[in-house]
């Protein structure tokens, strides 16, 4: 058994192609959506980029891993096959955790389960399952990540109208949040929580952003967590609070699949976090490790690695 667990972090990919927009999937907001992708993103986001980061990431020998949504586009049926089909290149249900994005709970669907197909991976294994009852798709959900990590996925998706990306977790799930990760502290566990929308205030701009985020971060700060992470972004980014048990690191990261610049977001990259008891009145220590390219058609190489030290507002 080795002393340190690791965790890969892989976020909005926004999987190609945008196939059978047949006319009954029609409407205002999937005709804007169809329309940003054919003039704008189809040229950055790459399905190559993308099999180039998994191929990298499959020689680093991580515990889990960890995908903080936006998988597919503008929400259509087959966009959801594509996405299974590429959660099953990465691992096992076991060994891969998803939470869904704003693109993966798009607009309304009728007759099609959609994120419903990704139910494995979003669901608590059987420990998880006592402490937060219920099957299927229901958040948050917990897992557990060899014998000090415990995972909570959070959903922060919901659907949207035209041009508008804001998330919402909603007060049932908050309040479940906080008494699990109450729970998850008092067995010392590393927790680790998992959203799509950046979770604290400020963090992004109206219409992007987490609109129950201020009842979100002051759960995450009362009941404390060691390490949260998200996307929708595509920027990477590290903020720090000080919650109830000790520091608690937020940490953003880029698209996996830029291959190309777009408005300034950077290029593809994902994040590994080795996380390892540190002792001596502060549990734990999180060395964190971006690996991604550095320019157009380059190799994946390693572009960040340092200790993630609290940084702490006055
Ligand atoms: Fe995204
Ligand atoms: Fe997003």
């Amino acid at each position: 058994m080795h002393s340190h667990f690791t965790i890969a972090h892989l976020s909005d990919i926004h999987l190609a192609p945008l196939a059978a927009f047949w006319p009954n999937y029609w409407n205002a907001k999937r005709f804007l959506g169809f329309a940003n992708w054919v003039m704008r993103r189809r040229r950055s986001h790459l399905r190559a980029v993308v099999d180039l980061l998994v191929s990298d990431l499959r020689h680093q020998g991580v515990d889990h891993i960890a995908v903080t949504g936006d998988l597919v586009n503008i929400g259509l049926p087959q966009e959801y096959e594509t996405a299974l089909l590429w959660l099953h290149t990465l691992g096992p249900p076991d060994r891969v955790s998803v939470v869904p994005g704003n693109h993966d709970i798009y607009t309304r669907l009728r007759r099609h389960s959609g994120v419903g197909r990704w139910a494995r991976y979003m669901e608590s294994d059987d420990w998880g399952a006592e402490l937060a009852p219920g099957s299927g798709p229901r958040f948050p959900y917990v897992r557990r990540i060899g014998k000090s990590i415990a995972l909570v996925g959070l959903n922060s998706a919901v659907p949207t109208p035209p041009g508008i990306a804001s998330g919402e977790v909603g007060a049932g799930q908050i309040r479940q949040c906080r008494d699990l990760l109450r729970e998850l502290g008092r067995m010392d566990l590393f927790r680790l929580v998992m959203i799509h929308h950046p979770p604290l205030v400020s963090q992004i701009r109206p219409g992007r952003d987490l609109r129950d985020a201020a009842a979100l971060e002051s759960a995450l700060v009362d009941a404390g967590a060691e390490l949260v992470i998200h996307g929708h972004n595509h920027r990477d980014m590290v903020s720090w609070r000080t919650s109830a048990s000790g520091p608690m690191a937020v940490v953003g990261i880029a698209s996996g699949s830029i291959g190309r610049v777009h408005r300034h977001e950077p290029l593809a990259r994902y994040n590994i976090y080795r996380i390892m008891p540190a002792g001596a009145g502060r549990p734990w220590r999180i060395e964190l490790i971006g690996r991604g390219i550095r320019e157009p058609d380059g190799p994946v190489v390693q572009v960040e690695r340092r200790w993630l030290e609290p940084v702490l507002a006055e």
